[in-house]
């Protein structure tokens, strides 16, 4: 797809993967609105890349609605929704006085905000000559991490949702994108700790993303994702064990 010029609304764009993609997208001409719960953060965030900042959580059906609707009222169109907010809860499933909530927000925020945002955003996004959307999935999609009971599946339901929806909505016009990012350098990953895995710094991350999305590469495996998806094909017990080595601090 074309990169210039375009109507994009990124999610968590105040911070990580989100503001470096807001940030390389608005230098390439593009309009992007960002969005997140941290008014400081966000107001920072759209000073520093030129972006237009709406506080919003994407959990809130009501949020949603205001946010398309200002985005409508504004641009009259979506030419790309990233759907790219996410947190990231380690914790012991028996223990921790805090699991049923952490269930919930995680599914909530993780699988289910990224796609009823993906519906509600699709009368807009048929109003634009190339319309796309983007899921920031993760490589951990191919593999049950342990120490996060929740994180891997709603990463796991965005792969398979990724393809389904691309599915439908392709003879629509509308092309969805999945980025699988493996580990990287941001305040998410700040407490993993693993000699496995190397985290990726954003700005390298974010450039490949917008690579795939020039060349229409609708899944991308970025860094170590690619050597997860092949390891869980051929040895997953080994991957399991090496995931389950994982510390957090
Ligand atoms: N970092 C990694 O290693 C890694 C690897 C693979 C995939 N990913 C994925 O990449 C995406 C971005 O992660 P990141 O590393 O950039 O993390 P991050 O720096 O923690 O940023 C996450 C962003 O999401 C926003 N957010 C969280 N809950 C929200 C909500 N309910 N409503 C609106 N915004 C919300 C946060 O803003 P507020 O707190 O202000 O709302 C924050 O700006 C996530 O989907 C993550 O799962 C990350």
């Amino acid at each position: 797809m074309d990169l210039t010029s375009k109507i994009v609304l990124v999610t968590g764009g105040g911070s990580g993967i989100g503001f470096e993609l807001t940030r390389q997208l608005v230098a390439l001409g593009n309009t992007v609105v960002i969005c997140g719960r941290d008014e400081g953060r966000l107001a920072d965030a759209a000073r520093r890349t030129g972006a237009q900042a709406m506080v919003a959580d994407v959990t809130s059906a009501n949020d949603q609605d205001r946010m398309l609707a200002s985005v409508q009222a504004q641009h009259g169109r979506l030419d790309l929704l990233v759907n790219n907010a996410g947190i990231f809860l380690a914790y012991d499933f028996r223990t921790d006085p805090d699991t049923l909530h952490k269930i919930e927000r995680e599914i909530a925020i993780n699988a289910t905000a990224p796609l009823t945002l993906t519906r509600r955003a699709l009368p807009l996004l048929e109003k634009s000559a190339q319309p796309a959307v983007l899921f920031i999935g993760s490589g951990i999609a191919f593999v049950a991490s342990p120490g996060t009971p929740v994180y891997s599946g709603t990463k796991a339901l965005i792969h398979h949702c990724a393809q389904t929806l691309r599915h439908q909505l392709q003879p629509h016009g509308i092309t969805v994108f999945e980025a699988m990012p493996p580990v990287v350098d941001t305040d998410m990953a700040k407490a993993l700790k693993s000699g496995n895995f190397k985290k990726m710094k954003p700005a390298d991350l974010v450039r490949e993303i917008l690579g795939g999305l020039l060349r229409n590469q609708t899944e991308m495996l970025l860094g170590q994702s690619r050597q997860i998806k092949w390891m869980s094909r051929i040895a997953p017990a080994f991957l399991f064990r090496q995931f389950a080595k994982t510390e957090f601090h």
